[in-house]
């Protein structure tokens, strides 16, 4: 799976682009350099995906599941074991990547149809381009046609402001509020968590 989309500029080319079913009016089109694309990473880009995933946990820790410390210490077989047992999304500027999110599918066959999606990361470079956004999408369509995947379920911290809008602009929508549903980093208390699920077909 490979989808592309150029952040930025007005779209130049809107009858020739080759992701035009992303190019809906907040599509803009930018310089072969600007180029981002999407491709579930694989095994043969782990040292990459290894040290994008560090510097997420490093610089977000509140809203990711994962601490640091922890995955630091894990050898790089543990990241190729993630790769394999999640459907990991990312988004390459060029050949860097630059962005990830991984969805698990459930295991058991009468749920198969559903995934939960998790770590959702834009480095900040490139934030407020619409690439998390457009990942998101990329990895839905290739969890639909692919896997057979009809709906997905996400947690976000509750003051994630960025991660909620973002979610909602690409059709989830809120199922419940949990109190106290993360520790917060270094023990230090809990935050709420939002439930939210999209279906794929709407
Ligand atoms: C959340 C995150 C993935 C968003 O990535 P991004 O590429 O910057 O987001 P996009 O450019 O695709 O934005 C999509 C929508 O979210 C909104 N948004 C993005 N960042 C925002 C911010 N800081 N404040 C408010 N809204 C924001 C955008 O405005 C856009 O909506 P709009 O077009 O209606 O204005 C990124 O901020 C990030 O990696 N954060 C740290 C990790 C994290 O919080 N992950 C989520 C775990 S649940």
């Amino acid at each position: 799976m490979t989808t592309e989309f150029h952040p930025n500029k007005k779209c130049r080319y809107p009858d020739v682009c080759p992701q035009a079913h992303f190019c809906m009016d907040s599509w803009h089109c930018a310089s072969e350099s600007e180029l981002i694309h999407f491709k579930v990473i694989t095994h043969s880009d782990v040292e990459q995906f290894r040290s994008v995933r560090l510097d997420a946990l490093k610089n977000n820790p509140m809203p990711l599941l994962d601490v640091y410390e922890i995955e630091k210490a894990k050898p790089i077989s543990d990241y190729l074991s993630l790769l394999s047992k999640h459907v990991v999304t990312g988004a390459y500027a060029k050949e860097k990547l630059v962005g990830t999110t991984f969805a698990t599918i459930f295991a058991q066959p009468r749920l198969s149809h559903k995934a939960i999606i998790w770590g959702t990361y834009v480095d900040q470079s490139v934030r407020g381009k619409n690439v998390g956004r457009n990942m998101q999408l990329a990895s839905f369509k290739n969890l639909k046609e692919n896997h057979g995947i009809r709906q997905c379920i996400a947690a976000v911290v509750a003051d994630n402001v960025a991660a909620l809008k973002m979610n909602y602009s690409i059709g989830f929508f809120q199922t419940y509020l949990e109190r106290d549903g993360i520790q917060n980093p270094n023990g230090e208390g809990y935050s709420d968590l939002v439930h939210i699920m999209k279906y794929l077909d709407d």
